[in-house]
């Protein structure tokens, strides 16, 4: 019998029973029946702002009643060149290409690395290296690019592009252990280097692991090898900053905390911080050049790219935290979660272990060996929700990690409150861990794995 479709729309799983959210205000959201959810993932580490922030409400009016879109083949929209200065400003980038989406940066910083070698005399790098396990989007090529369980939707169409380990979880903290560590990581980067030499157009990576990695720190001399390597060998460095930029980590890229550049940077989520879809591509001044220099066009682009709503929005994000001082209050702000989740790991052993920067913390579960890799997370995550609290389940099928990352603007008091909501859900959590428990798994991603193709997809 084929079981009737609750609702007309088509949700990740079809028939779940998400509340219907109507109302958000601060770090709270407000479902249909008047329930109050603490937002502490910011959706999916979008929101940095809270919800209905007045600023940005006023900014989006004025903007609307103004102008909201032209074709950027006819005109270039005010706020969007005023958002590029911005943005060039901030970061030190020489230029900013505008998009709708996470996936859309990521697919265009890819396109920006083929048509740099392009128009600089070598078109056959035409290749890619990333992490095995990170998630650069939901588009054949950050699938490609993404060791994410979804790849399995798309089948072979996905490129089988090298791939490389990422820093590991849950790793022993003492400097030799972390140099070591650094040393493997990079050796592994040399040897597919050298395996793919003069085809790799660019290595993509995010600085800081998201939505798969769960909030995973590299090593300190992790991002400088990288970064060497690839001048070394020719490639481009992409970072994929899409969750970890716009002042998440207490910097305004989470690269900067290791003074690292890249050639091309993907933006996102934070960007519009869930007010307007928008992302975009930094270019570093050498590929800017070479494409000047070159063709002096850019092939792709998509309609909504950059439309002078979404610009506005982003412009009045940017105010926000220039007002706020949301990057320096996100690293404050964010110790004092991360002691908050120390301490609950010490008091709760299911908790394997906290880690992250800045206002993205993860809390990693001990696994359960009963269970495919994110059941366990989404088990607590159900419990978290009934404590009052939204977290993030980790996907991609690799590790039982949740997300905490709430608003940049959540006050030391409001952490309380979560951590407390967090605190009543690992009770209830702890009082349902099935008793021939829970164990303790690889400490680094090195191993074998779990298979993508069973991974959860339920964020
Ligand atoms: C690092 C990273 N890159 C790219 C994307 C894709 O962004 P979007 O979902 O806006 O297309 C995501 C989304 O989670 C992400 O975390």
């Amino acid at each position: 019998m084929i079981e009737t479709r609750r609702r007309a729309l088509v949700q990740n799983v079809l028939n779940a029973d998400l509340p219907v959210a109507v109302r958000g205000r601060g770090v709270w959201l407000q479902d249909d029946a008047g329930r109050r959810y603490f937002d502490a993932c910011s959706g999916a580490v979008v929101s940095a702002l809270g919800h209905a922030h007045p600023r940005i409400v006023a900014a989006i009016a004025d903007q609307a009643a103004r102008l909201t879109f032209v074709h950027r083949g006819a005109f270039a929209p005010e706020p969007t060149l005023r958002l590029a200065e911005r943005l060039t400003a901030l970061t030190g980038y020489a230029a900013a290409w505008l998009v709708g989406s996470g996936s859309e940066a990521v697919e265009a910083a890819m396109q920006f690395a083929l048509q740099y070698h392009r128009e600089t005399g070598r078109p056959e790098r035409q290749w890619f290296l990333s992490h095995r396990r990170g998630y650069h989007g939901n588009t054949l090529g950050g699938l490609s690019l993404s060791g994410h369980g979804r790849r399995a939707v798309v089948g072979d169409l996905a490129y089988a592009f090298a791939e490389l380990e990422a820093p590991a979880t849950r790793r022993d903290p003492s400097p030799a252990a972390e140099r070591l560590h650094t040393d493997q990581l990079l050796a592994g980067a040399r040897a597919a280097l050298e395996r793919n030499r003069d085809r790799i157009a660019a290595i993509v990576v995010e600085p800081v692991g998201g939505a798969t990695l769960g909030a995973t720190v590299p090593p300190d001399g992790y991002l400088p090898g990288l970064r060497s390597l690839a001048d070394e060998f020719g490639a481009l460095l992409v970072f994929d900053e899409v969750l970890s930029g716009m002042g998440r980590t207490g910097r305004v890229l989470a690269a900067d905390h290791w003074g690292v550049r890249a050639d091309l940077v993907a933006l996102g989520k934070g960007l519009g911080a869930g007010y307007a879809s928008i992302a975009g591509v930094l270019l570093d001044a050498p590929v800017l050049d070479a494409i000047a220099a070159g063709s002096g066009r850019i092939a792709g682009g998509h309609t909504y790219g950059g439309n002078p709503l979404a610009a506005a929005t982003a412009l009045a994000v940017l105010d926000v935290m220039e007002q706020e001082r949301l990057v320096e209050r996100a690293e404050r702000t964010g110790a004092v979660l991360r002691l908050l989740l120390d301490r609950l790991a010490a008091a709760h052993p299911v908790v394997a272990e906290v880690r992250g920067i800045g206002m993205l913390q993860a809390v990693e579960l001990e696994l359960d060996p009963g269970a495919a890799p994110g059941v366990t997370a989404a088990r607590f995550a159900e419990n978290a929700r009934a404590a009052g609290a939204i977290v993030y389940v980790a996907t991609g099928g690799f590790l039982d990690a949740v997300l905490v990352a709430p608003p940049l603007v959540t006050t030391e008091a409001e952490l309380q409150v979560l951590v407390g909501m967090l605190e009543s859900a690992l009770t209830t959590f702890e009082s349902t861990v099935p008793s021939r428990g829970i164990q303790d798994r690889s400490r680094s991603e090195g191993g074998s794995g779990p298979d993508p193709a069973r991974g959860l997809d339920i964020a």
